[in-house]
């Protein structure tokens, strides 16, 4: 018997509503002061976008039905991650000297299996894609190792797909909590991920057919790097010469978040070295 796995919109979608109810704290705990500047500001937003644009009652009941279905897909998730969580992560890193952060997005799942370094991610036997070992420090601001520190990974497989979103993979596929040795120091074996496009058959696929937009993601790591006593730094790094580097649409990339990865002098595949700092807690 064969199984067709096909991942689609509304799967990755559902998934990822159903991740963050489960994940999240998405209590309010606003002053009703706050709610009332923040809902204001959006509203007049809206208003004067309509009044500007001079938007028609078509235009305006193919935007009600769009939302409709944004919220039946379950993709609210994905349309806020991918157009308006950039922003929200600039705001919340402004301040910080060390590492620059860059957008969490809609597939992480937390309490991947924890590793020691040298590690390799969990990966199927025969999985695809060139190898990548990507390595580095671990320091505070003042060029301190930080031994213990922790480097939470995931990312897409060579097809563009992520465990436990895209029906068909093992559970922690290309995921791991990977622990640094003594010296501060993180060495992780996996597959260098592939580009990809947010899904493009639910609403906001719709959205960007209409607008002929493009769909994609560069390649990229999603990490998350702690260490006791320091700020948590959730960031993704990229990969140099991806031709969507430029034009990502999660407007997501920052030149300090580019690697340039060389092939390895044994021929297995690609490495490099990536050094983050976390500022004080
Ligand atoms: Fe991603």
């Amino acid at each position: 018997m064969t199984i067709e796995f096909q991942a689609t919109a509304a799967a990755s979608g559902a998934n990822a509503t159903e991740r963050f109810r489960e994940n999240k704290k998405a209590a309010a705990s606003s002053s009703q002061e706050r709610v009332s500047q923040l809902a204001s500001r959006l509203i007049k937003a809206i208003n004067d976008t309509v009044l500007e644009e001079k938007v028609t009652y078509d235009e305006y009941n193919a935007l009600k039905a769009w939302l409709i279905q944004v919220g039946e897909d379950g993709e609210w998730p994905l349309f806020l991650d991918v157009w308006v969580e950039h922003s929200v992560e600039q705001v919340a890193n402004e301040y910080r000297e060390g590492t620059k952060g860059s957008i969490e997005g809609p597939y992480y799942v937390p309490d991947s299996p924890q590793l020691d370094s040298p590690a390799t991610l969990p990966m199927r036997d025969n999985e695809q894609g060139t190898p990548l070992l990507f390595q580095g420090n671990i320091t505070n601001l003042a060029g301190e190792k930080l031994p213990g520190a922790s480097v939470e990974i995931w990312h897409a497989d060579d097809e563009g797909f992520y465990s436990q979103f895209a029906p068909g993979l093992p559970e922690w596929n290309l995921r791991a909590t990977v622990i640094a040795d003594a010296d501060g120091r993180y060495e992780i074996n996996t597959m260098q991920p592939a580009p990809y496009q947010i899904p493009t058959d639910g609403s906001c696929g719709k959205l960007i057919a209409a607008a002929g937009w493009h769909a994609w993601r560069p390649a990229h790591l999603h990490l998350k790097i702690s260490a006791p006593g320091y700020h948590l730094i959730t960031s993704q790094l990229y990969f140099k010469g991806d031709s969507h580097v430029g034009d990502d649409i999660a407007s997501a990339v920052k030149p300090e978040l580019i690697l340039d990865p060389t092939p390895r002098a044994d021929g297995a595949g690609r490495e490099v070295s990536y050094d983050f700092v976390l500022d004080p807690a």
